[in-house]
């Protein structure tokens, strides 16, 4: 596998960072994750404006402009032969004497590999997922999308030791997301149901999809907070991220969620979904 490593491309397993990064000393750094589904990229213009704001709201100067980063995209994909998988782009805030305070006009970091998988193929899609709950860990701007995961590694930790696919953490009661993952919820009477925009999540790419979707599929949607209890009794629950696009769930804590298997809505919206990248 070839990197791309603060301005070249290099083997990826023998690429090295310096120990002075403050990606690796302080998490000081955002980071995006896009996915490639037969050579395509799935909404990779959302993802780098995602990018973009994540920097803004650190105080990291984007080091690229768009056509920049996209042809940084593109010759990654063509020195990997990446016809489906993960892009994965780093910036950090550079290389520096160790100090919480950072100079100015520090050069970032700017790292990229790339992830052969199949991420249309998830056994998960036909067999539904097991997610637990847990209380949320993570600081208040849960809106910019973070190096910085540790609270996220540890729920990940506790899901598998639960034999569980993913986390959905509560925050005053409600679910604010997954541990890498948007949450939603069809309820008993066929609204689609996801939590509103705010600092406590991370504005998904697909979960904007998704909702464009399911919009011009005529199904009723809702912005808004809910509960475990609720997710428990809903119809159907699913959640969405670039490296899974969408998943059944059909499991909250150890107990079905209806039927106990993948349900009709997010079967069609996944369908869609996959139109809408081929
Ligand atoms: N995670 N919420 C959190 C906390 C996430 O980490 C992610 C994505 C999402 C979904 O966002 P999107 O649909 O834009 O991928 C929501 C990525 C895939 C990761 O950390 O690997």
């Amino acid at each position: 596998p070839i990197a791309f490593v603060r301005g070249q491309f290099v083997p990826r397993d023998t690429a090295t960072i310096p120990l002075m990064d403050r990606g690796f000393l302080f998490g000081d750094g955002v980071y995006e994750v896009t996915a490639v589904i037969e050579r395509r990229f799935v909404d990779n213009g959302p993802h780098l404006d995602r990018l973009d704001r994540s920097l803004r709201e650190i105080g990291i100067a984007n080091p690229y402009d768009r056509a920049e980063w996209i042809g940084i995209e593109c010759e990654l994909m063509r020195r990997n032969a990446l016809d489906n998988g993960l892009i994965y782009i780093q910036v950090t805030r550079g290389v520096a004497e160790r100090d919480f305070l950072f100079p100015p006009d520090l050069a970032p970091s700017v790292v990229l590999f790339a992830q052969n998988r199949r991420v249309q193929h998830n056994p998960l899609i036909e067999k539904g997922a097991a997610v637990i709950t847990l209380p949320d860990q993570r600081w208040a701007r849960c809106d910019i999308k973070s190096t910085s995961l540790l609270a996220q590694v540890l729920a990940k930790r506790a899901a598998a030791q639960a034999n569980a696919n993913e986390v959905w953490m509560t925050r005053d009661g409600h679910i604010t997301e997954g541990a890498s993952s948007t949450a939603f919820i069809v309820t008993p009477d066929g609204r689609l149901v996801t939590r509103t925009l705010s600092p406590a999540i991370l504005p998904g790419v697909t979960r904007r999809t998704i909702m464009r979707i399911a919009d011009q599929a005529g199904l009723a949607l809702a912005e808004r907070p809910f509960t475990r209890d609720e997710a428990l009794g809903a119809a159907e629950a699913f959640y969405t991220s670039a490296s899974t696009i969408a998943i059944p769930v059909t499991r909250i804590d150890g107990r079905p969620v209806a039927n106990g298997r993948p349900g009709p809505v997010f079967r069609s919206l996944y369908d869609q979904y996959m139109q809408h990248v081929l």
